[in-house]
């Protein structure tokens, strides 16, 4: 719903209001984010008494307003949303429009607008000759504001814009504190808290994608806010490229909030009459961290996600990447894809190394035709032999990349990105392609398309393992963006019966803007189910299981060498899109009669943890244990997992508390056999049983039993 009384501006989408109005001088001003209020004008009251500052010739201070898309170095000096140099901008209200569903943002990707209101406020700069529109998108069924800039040149020379954010938000409140979602390759999305004080925090990342370092999602929250009660604010960029939020507590401790494409190296010059469109930026308030995380759940499976896959169960896939490397060939792959099967496995997912002369990493990349020395059947030829098996056939790429030995990097040297004044760095022996240029783009598109469209392939999972360096120009970054989302359009659209999954080197590039693409994401290299309970738990905070691929490997692992048992593997990694990673031949026959447990457990309760509602019961970070738990929408079941990180000698058995249950049903333990009622659950909770030893679980598979 979206009301204009008055000078004011109400908003209001599933469980908040957004409350904006147009003051007195014309400025466009924020007013309030939070729960419902009633559409009811009142009066005007953020002003407050201020000395030592300057006045427009009307007697305006813009540095006391809070505006809704701040320009700088007019009477305003805080961080501005929208600069073109230092003269600034102040962008005064020129008219607005509501209509129903959402602009598209061109070559971006964006949520869905069924069941959507746009509010569109043009802004205009008359002295700067610039516009912006600012378009609000709220839903009835969804808790979460889209917001999106347009900003043009109206003037008769060019205009370059050095920033450009996506929203901006101001907060009167104090005692703030800010989390967000930091880490490494095998060590994504850990969770930092900070209290705000006065200053700037620039949450951000300038790496070319989106970041192990530094996840587009951040949230400011009162400092005492907790999982159950307190006011939390989201904001996550649509944006897979170098993305900001910036936040600033100015001198009289107001939070200013800006989020978009990172300032730094970005550069957009503006012909007349040219405009430049905004990524998307999704915005929710909620009570408590645990509402805010199921309101970006619910909205990330069902407006972010879209296709035949965003909604369906996802295939439990046995990936070779783990189990051979580079060093297979097709009876190989053959033997681990018909024990697959056996096991109750349904997708055998070939990775690294089919192509080219790729025996190691040093090669090849560029070069999309099948090595028929490993493969003398082709990629045809083994889809053919691993779908008579009965399994599903998918197959990894990395089409953003190129390898300086290949066939494509001889025949265009020029194709690699470079600064031009030295030869670009290597990482893992491979250069980023110039995805700027249509060429390279067009040449991505078909090579992948011609092998999607040569064999029966129904999974894909797109690879990229390094940074983007020594990027020519200013704005490269953006513009690398635009060229990755048009290939991925094109590639996704002329192909809606593939699952796509994302992947960079891990969890790198974690975001809202590949998910439009690709509905699910490999989390981390990092499988062991130790360091998945940190990942999988901060993950959590913005993105739902169902985006996250979650496998069981080799014990001990091949990264941490830490020994965990295969059924701690399999109980943290059912909490997500389940798989496996490891060479099933060499297993012991105890691991396999596990392994067809685990697929078995995998087909009854994935539809509950894809798509039920996820509660967090116990920190890992703060404490010995990590919880969490799934609750089908309708509440008929509940998948439970605990995990103990260490063995405390004579330490009492934790009790928690669960969530999300029917008070009044009784619900049967499928895995013991034991009936709680669900009040008892979660108002006394439970005493966790752990088995004996460190790295241990304890999970429940909760059925309602009337
Ligand atoms: C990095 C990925 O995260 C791994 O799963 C694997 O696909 C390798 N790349 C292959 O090079």
């Amino acid at each position: 719903m979206i009301k204009k009384i008055d000078d004011m501006f109400f908003l209001e989408g599933k469980n908040f209001s957004y409350v904006m109005r147009v003051s007195r001088e014309g400025f466009l001003l924020h007013d309030y984010i939070g729960e419902k209020i009633a559409p009811v004008p009142y009066p005007e009251d953020s002003r407050g008494w201020w000395c030592v500052q300057t006045e427009d010739a009307d007697g305006v201070c813009l540095d006391e307003l809070r505006q809704e898309y701040p320009g700088y170095g007019h009477t305003d000096l805080r961080r501005p949303a929208v600069s073109c140099g230092p003269a600034g901008l102040a962008l005064k209200y020129a008219g607005h429009k509501i209509t129903d569903g959402k602009p598209p943002l061109p070559g971006l990707p964006s949520a869905l607008g069924d069941g959507a209101e746009t509010l569109t406020v043009t802004l205009r700069d008359k002295d700067a000759k610039v516009r912006a529109e600012l378009n609000y998108t709220v839903y009835d069924s969804y808790g979460v504001l889209c917001r999106s800039a347009v900003i043009t040149n109206e003037g008769d020379g060019s205009v370059t814009l050095d920033r450009a954010y996506s929203a901006s938000v101001e907060l009167p409140r104090l005692g703030l504190s800010e989390m967000h979602l930091h880490g490494s390759w095998g060590r994504e999305r850990h969770i930092a808290e900070n209290r705000l004080v006065p200053g700037v925090y620039d949450i951000s990342n300038a790496r070319g994608g989106s970041g192990h370092q530094i996840n587009p999602f951040v949230i400011v929250k009162d400092s005492l806010a907790t999982e159950d009660s307190g006011f939390c604010l989201g904001i996550m960029p649509v944006y897979s490229g170098n993305h900001s939020t910036e936040i600033e507590v100015d001198q009289r401790g107001r939070t200013r909030i800006n989020s978009g494409i990172n300032p730094f190296m970005f550069e957009k010059t503006l012909a007349p009459g040219e405009s430049f469109t905004t990524p998307e930026c999704l915005l929710a308030a909620a009570d408590g961290l645990g509402e805010l995380s199921r309101t970006f759940h619910d909205f990330i499976r069902e407006r972010i996600c879209r296709g035949k896959f965003a909604r369906a169960e996802r295939p439990i896939l046995i990936n070779n990447w783990e189990a051979t490397y580079m060093d297979f060939d097709e009876e190989k792959l053959l033997s681990i894809a018909s024990l697959a099967k056996e096991l109750g496995i349904e997708l055998f997912v070939l990775d690294d190394g089919w192509f080219g002369k790729r025996n190691n990493d040093r090669c090849s990349l560029g070069d999309w035709v099948v090595n028929l020395e490993k493969l003398p059947s082709g990629i045809g030829g083994l889809a053919e032999k691993v779908n008579s098996l009965g399994l599903k056939f998918g197959l990894w790429f990395e089409p953003e990349m190129v390898s300086p030995d290949s066939d494509l990097y001889r025949a265009h040297p020029d194709w690699a990105v470079s600064s031009g004044i030295r030869a670009p760095g290597l990482a893992r022996s491979q250069l980023v392609l110039d995805l700027t240029r249509g060429e390279v783009q067009d040449y991505v598109i078909n090579a992948v398309n011609s092998v999607l469209d040569s064999a029966n392939i129904e999974y894909v999972k797109w690879d990229m393992n390094r940074y983007v360096t020594d990027m020519p120009r200013k704005g490269f970054n953006h513009e690398y963006t635009l060229g990755y989302y048009r290939i991925m359009s094109a590639i996704t659209d002329a192909h809606p019966n593939i699952l796509f999954e994302g992947c960079s080197a891990g969890g790198g590039r974690f975001d809202a803007g590949v998910l439009c693409y690709m509905p699910q994401i490999w989390t981390s290299d990092d499988t062991d189910p130790m360091e998945r309970v940190y990942i999988q738990y901060g993950t959590s905070l913005a993105y739902p299981p169902s985006t996250m691929g979650s496998h069981v490997t080799d014990g001990p692992n091949q990264y941490t060498r830490r020994p965990v048992s295969m059924n701690t593997r399999g109980d943290v990694a059912l909490s997500g899109n389940f798989g496996y990673e490891l060479d099933i031949t060499k297993l012991p026959e105890s691991d396999l009669r596990a392994i067809k447990d685990q697929t078995a457990l995998c087909r009854e309760l994935r539809t509950t943890v894809e798509y039920g509602d996820f509660y967090r019961l116990s920190d890992p970070f703060k404490c010995n244990v990590g919880g969490w738990m799934s609750v089908a929408k309708d509440k008929s079941k509940a998948y439970v997992t605990f995990t103990k990180m260490l063995f405390e000698p004579n330490s009492a058995n934790v009790q928690i508390r669960l969530k999300g249950l029917d008070p009044s049903a009784p619900y049967t333990d499928r895995l013991t056999g034991r009936t709680y009622m669900g009040d008892m659950l979660m108002n006394r909770g439970i005493s966790v049983q752990f088995p004996h030893g460190d790295f241990a679980t304890a999970s429940m598979w909760l059925i309602r039993s009337k």
